[in-house]
């Protein structure tokens, strides 16, 4: 097993194995240890069912179930046929994850690690980039950190200020929404022990203290700060690429800049995260 740095900041590439093998601890450690210290890590050259998807999952943690179910594998709850045929509750086709955000932070035990296994690409584009928030906050004036520090933020489904209106959290939320969960904005990563900055802008409704609009523009500001090119991996897929990356040290985004008419199919997994602290 190869693995290989893409990047000072964010990504790393491992090649030479095959994960439908079983693994053994000090591998599925060094794959751990690599994918925390880079954030985002693509294991090339995999060809996973959706079985294989949920038991490799296993070696980095408990597998979640999905947030929205309907588009689970029978049987498999945990794992998404992510396409980009999918339909949403409104019968439009689902677009999934096009502006910056990280996974399930409405939840209090939000997702640690994404994971995603490319099944069908389109010719072009598609790219998912994941921005390194550790290394965007290291970068700030220390004395602003300090004041990062001390907000929360309550999250939802999807906020009344948010640029994404995807149609089955709007769903939920005009079904009556949810309790907004509470998290701090600077995360500590259980792992290493490192903070970063921690929200997703589509769910946060308000910063405490602060009314929703305020709040949308902190976060914008706050995120043309830190999600800089040098911080960012834009991963360009190729067929069997296993991509994951730690949701809690992060955000990412995907490219919707392909020709629809083109399928896109990834397997998709999550696994469980500690409460954010
Ligand atoms: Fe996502």
């Amino acid at each position: 097993m190869q693995i290989t740095k893409l990047s000072t900041h964010v990504g790393v590439e491992v090649t030479g194995i095959d994960l439908r093998q079983p693994l053994d601890a000090e591998t599925a450690r060094r794959l751990k240890e690599a994918l925390i210290d880079n954030v985002a890590m693509v294991v090339r050259d995999q060809k996973l069912t959706p079985e294989d998807l949920f038991r490799i999952a296993q070696n980095f943690g408990e597998v979640m179930d999905q947030d929205h179910p309907k588009y689970s594998f029978p049987g498999l709850p945990a794992i998404k046929r992510h396409s980009n045929w999918n339909l949403d509750t409104g019968g439009n086709p689902v677009k999934e994850g096009i502006y910056w955000h990280t996974d399930g932070a409405y939840r209090e035990r939000p997702p640690q690690f994404t994971m995603l296994h490319a099944v069908e690409l389109p010719d072009a584009g598609g790219n998912t980039n994941v921005a390194n928030l550790r290394a965007g906050y290291q970068s700030l004036p220390e004395d602003f950190r300090r004041r990062l520090e001390g907000m929360r933020t309550a999250n939802v489904r999807l906020a009344s200020r948010a640029e994404d209106r995807n149609y089955n959290n709007l769903h939920i939320m005009q079904q009556g929404g949810q309790v907004p969960t509470e998290h701090p904005l600077v995360r500590t990563n259980a792992d290493n022990g490192q903070k970063g900055l921690w929200f997703n802008p589509q769910t946060v409704e308000n910063i405490v203290g602060m009314d929703p609009e305020e709040t949308q523009d902190f976060l914008r500001d706050l995120m043309d700060q830190v999600i800089r090119p040098e911080f960012i991996y834009a991963h360009k897929w190729r067929l069997g690429d296993l991509f994951m990356w730690d949701n809690r040290s992060s955000m990412h985004k995907v490219d919707f800049d392909y020709d629809t008419s083109q399928h896109r199919l990834l397997y998709h997994a999550m696994t469980l995260g500690e409460r954010p602290f």
